[in-house]
């Protein structure tokens, strides 16, 4: 069975340079760690009851992340106070910055109207970690907790208006909190801090290279799978691409990529993903067009979870059927990335959405073991592998969409029609986006057919036909996002295409909601 089996992780990173993020609940965990890779340092999230201060000795520093606790709370998370004295260099973030204070024996306190949230003017004095910043500058804040008065041995090296601690430091033993977020963009000199963290505190050279990683890569698997019988499932997305490429060039056609067509892709999509995999790069390549599977057993279904539920399991139950026919299969290649791997520290966080392309692991193919070559990596990392990979350049800064694909998009029932009335209509949008030299200006952008249907009058008559509502989000990491603000011109021609080209629609509105509130998906 697979899960006896293990995971096989053969990227060597053992002989890296390592900062480790120590979770503590926080909701911006893998933007810290991106922010560090981001220098060429290689971090790694661990949760922090899973890491002995022995394991915490292996790295050349530690980022404790914020958490939406109190540090008197009982049921806080806390960490063994030996840790301020190892020799390895900590940064504490909000709650991370609290938690030192009180490991320190300084004092936090809770008074109302000091709780910060926003952006937030932040005063800085001289110190290693501020090098390079101006006097004063725009921060992000969230907390109600401050420390009133900082740790002995601790100096406040920035305030605010209301927080009179807003960072401290002992620079003897290279302990440095901040109060606010470095690692959230709104800070504007976020990026500069924890360079200075890693670089100027902890002494890091910098020799985290995606170009290493992908080359130690294929010449590993080329050895490790040398002679077995691989299976991939291939969605078109830029992780699973990524993986098909580079397993590719390492064990050639020992490799079969399986593409389930679930019937809810764009418009032409499927037989894009089937002309550059099989044609460009010669691959062992599968189509399954399953459309009438996933519709049969998506009639009727309206609440978005269970959409997303049945789609994982019937793609799994697809993808199962085509592998029995392939007989014996020795390794299964799954595209899955970091944030897919990372344990929180929190534990119980709210499931918003169950984003995971796939439902699991199939349970009735034969196989030994999993190779997951993309574990270590984020997004961004994963698209720098593509690119060092030769892959087209538009699949790899294709825009993210979703492993459900329209279904998430047709709000309410879904039906062939309604995918097709939305895929002409997506279409549309796109070509306008991309006709105006706009696809940069954008991270997500795309359709949903709402469930609406309103008055309309086209010529002499009434009609009463759908809503479109385009949707265009700018992010860097698609757990906060701002719409975009695209021109009108390239709105109306959208509007004025669909409304006149798709017939079924006489309304199109733009989404003009941020996440948070919303999310980027209607469902
Ligand atoms: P939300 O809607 O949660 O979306 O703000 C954030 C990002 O995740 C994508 N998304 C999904 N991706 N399976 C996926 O693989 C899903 O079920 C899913 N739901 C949302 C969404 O397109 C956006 O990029």
């Amino acid at each position: 069975m697979p899960n006896s089996q293990g995971i096989t992780n053969t990227q060597n990173i053992d002989n890296l340079e390592k900062i480790l993020v120590l979770d503590f609940g926080g909701q911006y965990n893998q933007l810290i760690a991106r922010r560090v890779r981001e220098q060429h340092v290689y971090a790694e999230i661990k949760p922090y009851d899973k890491v002995t201060l022995e394991q915490v000795k292996e790295y050349k520093g530690v980022i404790f992340t914020g958490g939406p606790n109190s540090v008197y709370d009982e049921s806080s998370p806390h960490y063994d106070p030996a840790i301020l004295n190892i020799g390895v260099p900590i940064l504490g973030i909000c709650y991370g910055d609290q938690l030192m204070a009180y490991m320190a024996q300084g004092e936090i306190s809770s008074a109302e109207d000091s709780s910060e949230y926003g952006k937030t003017n932040v005063y800085f004095e001289n110190d290693l970690l501020f090098e390079g910043l101006p006097s004063e500058s725009v921060c992000w804040m969230s907390h109600n907790d401050f420390i009133s008065a900082p740790p002995k041995g601790f100096k406040t090296i920035a305030h605010t208006d209301k927080c009179p601690c807003a960072a401290m430091a002992d620079e003897s033993r290279r302990l440095y909190g901040v109060q606010f977020h470095p690692e959230v963009t709104h800070t504007v000199y976020g990026k500069q801090i924890l360079e200075n963290f890693v670089f100027k505190v902890c002494k890091c050279k910098g020799d985290w290279k995606i170009e290493n990683f992908v080359e130690n890569s294929i010449e590993k698997y080329k050895e490790y799978l040398a002679g077995k019988k691989v299976l991939l499932a291939l969605s078109g997305g830029v992780d699973s691409s990524v993986a098909a490429v580079m397993l590719h060039k390492a064990i050639g056609n020992d490799l079969t990529c399986v593409f389930v067509d679930h019937g809810l892709l764009r418009k032409n999509e499927g037989d894009f993903v089937e002309q550059t995999f099989r044609r460009q790069f010669g691959m062992n390549m599968i189509r399954v067009n399953a459309e009438d599977r996933f519709l049969s057993k998506l009639k009727g279904v309206t609440e978005p979870e269970q959409k997303r539920k049945i789609i994982g399991e019937e793609f799994i139950r697809v993808f199962e059927d085509e592998a029995k026919k392939l007989g014996k299969i020795n390794v299964l290649v799954q595209g899955t990335i970091y944030p897919d791997v990372i344990e929180s520290g929190k534990g119980d966080s709210a499931v918003i959405k169950s984003h995971h392309n796939v439902g699991g692991l199939p349970d009735v193919i034969s196989f030994d073991e999993i190779v997951e070559p993309l574990r270590e990596l984020f997004k961004d990392e994963v698209r720098r592998a593509g690119e060092q990979l030769g892959i087209p350049h538009e699949l790899v800064w294709r825009q993210p969409f979703p492993g459900p694909g329209l279904a998430v998009r047709v709000i309410g029932e879904i039906t062939k029609e309604k995918l097709e009335l939305l895929r002409d209509a997506d279409a549309i949008f796109r070509e306008e986006v991309a006709n105006a030299g706009l696809e940069k200006m954008t991270n997500q952008y795309f359709a949903v057919l709402t469930g609406l249907r309103s008055v309309g009058v086209m010529g002499d008559a009434r009609t009463y036909g759908y809503t479109i509502a385009l949707r265009a989000v700018t992010t860097d990491d698609f757990m906060t996002a701002e719409w975009t603000r695209l021109p009108y011109e390239v709105l109306e021609r959208a509007s004025s295409r669909i409304t006149n080209e798709v017939a079924g629609v006489s309304r199109v509105v733009y989404d003009i909601t941020s996440k948070p509130p919303a999310t980027v998906e209607w469902e």
